[in-house]
């Protein structure tokens, strides 16, 4: 059985393209059949590459992000995924809001998924400092573990 996974963040070109990638990575680290993809809750950069220095990031860890382009959460989603995973609180109100009323997917906010960080949010790194791409990577690395231990488990 095949689980898929859709990553949400607000413009789709820093965090969740890097969840998407940390998890696509764990998820065959655990032997996990899965489908991932991510996407924002905001339009400003449909079919944008992730920013350069989530790029960069990915790139110091081995991962090649370059390929992916930024689009935004459609209503079809809660019905295609088995699970949405907010990088925010935020992200998970506006998820809530657009969900349809017979949606099918399970919502959750990435860190939920790691022993002693429900709750927290993956910082937007967009406005910081560039290191603040480093501590992104390392909490998505942790969700993405914690999720694909979750999920095998599940199985
Ligand atoms: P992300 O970061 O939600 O992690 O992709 C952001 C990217 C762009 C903007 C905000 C956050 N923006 O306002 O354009």
């Amino acid at each position: 059985m095949t689980v898929s996974v859709l990553f949400v963040c607000l413009g789709n070109i820093c965090r969740s393209p890097l969840a998407e990638a940390a998890f696509r990575d764990e998820a065959q680290r655990a032997g996990l059949a899965v489908t991932v993809d991510s996407a924002g809750t905001g339009d400003w950069h449909i079919g944008h590459p992730p920013d350069r220095r989530a790029q960069a990031v990915a790139q110091r860890n081995g991962v090649d992000i370059s390929g992916l382009r930024a689009r935004q959460v459609l209503a079809a989603d809660f019905h295609a995924f088995d699970h949405i995973v907010a990088l925010d609180a935020q992200n998970l109100r506006d998820l809530t809001a657009l969900a349809p009323v017979n949606a099918t997917a399970r919502l959750s906010l990435l860190l939920d998924h790691v022993e002693g960080r429900a709750g927290e949010a993956v910082a937007d790194p967009y406005y910081g400092e560039d290191t603040g791409f480093d501590i992104t990577w390392a909490d998505v690395v942790a969700g993405a573990k914690g999720l694909a231990q979750r999920i095998a488990a599940e199985r």
